[in-house]
């Protein structure tokens, strides 16, 4: 009885946090533009979320071309590689919601510090 009790509190906290993510901003977007980087802002479209296409993002960063990332030591550019130029979507990479991963880190033995 007591176990399964515990199983399905487990249950439901986990449910919880599988649920509450997508409410979360990064703070580098809280910090930058307060209320004014409220959900609709990337989500644009009326109804459904779904995942906000490059071009939302472009319009305020401009694009990967516009974006200098720091040199490193393995010479590997993400905004920039020989395999896929500028033409990824920038979620292959950047997340809001969850822990961003570089796509190269597939591949290579490379690290970016500065990935948000
Ligand atoms: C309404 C404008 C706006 C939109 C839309 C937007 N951003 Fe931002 N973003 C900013 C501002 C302003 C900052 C803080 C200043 C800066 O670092 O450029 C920022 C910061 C960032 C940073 C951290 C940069 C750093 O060096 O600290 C990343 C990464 C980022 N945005 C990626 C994205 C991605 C990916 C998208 C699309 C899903 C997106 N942003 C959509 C305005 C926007
Ligand atoms: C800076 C842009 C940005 C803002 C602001 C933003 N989101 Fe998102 N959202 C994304 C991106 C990018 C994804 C794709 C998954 C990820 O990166 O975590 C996403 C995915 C989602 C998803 C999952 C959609 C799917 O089918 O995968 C939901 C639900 C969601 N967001 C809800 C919200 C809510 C609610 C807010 C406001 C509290 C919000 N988002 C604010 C960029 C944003
Ligand atoms: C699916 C696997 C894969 C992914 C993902 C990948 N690469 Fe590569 N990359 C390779 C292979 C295989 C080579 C060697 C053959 C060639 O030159 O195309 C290579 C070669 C390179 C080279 C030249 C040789 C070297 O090692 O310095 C650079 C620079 C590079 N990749 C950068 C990147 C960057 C930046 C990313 C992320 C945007 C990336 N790659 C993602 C597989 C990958
Ligand atoms: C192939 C993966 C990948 C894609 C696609 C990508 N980025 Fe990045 N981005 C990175 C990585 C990795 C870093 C951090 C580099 C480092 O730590 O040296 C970064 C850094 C940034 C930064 C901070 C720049 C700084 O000051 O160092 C911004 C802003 C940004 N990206 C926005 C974007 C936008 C907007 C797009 C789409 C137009 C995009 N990125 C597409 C991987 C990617």
């Amino acid at each position: 009885m007591k176990t399964s009790f515990a199983i399905a509190a487990i249950a439901v906290l986990l449910s919880c946090s599988v649920w509450a993510a997508p409410n979360v901003i990064k703070p580098h977007h809280v910090e930058a533009l307060g209320s004014d980087m409220n959900c609709r802002t990337c989500h644009t479209t009326k109804g459904k979320f779904q995942r906000p296409d490059a071009q939302t993002c472009i319009d305020c960063h401009g694009g990967m071309a516009d974006i200098p990332t720091q040199p490193n030591r393995w010479d590997k550019n993400p905004h920039n590689s020989h395999h896929y130029e500028d033409l990824l979507e920038c979620t292959v990479c950047h997340s809001e919601h969850k822990a961003s991963k570089p796509l190269c880190v597939d591949c290579h033995v490379v690290e970016f510090p500065n990935l948000k």
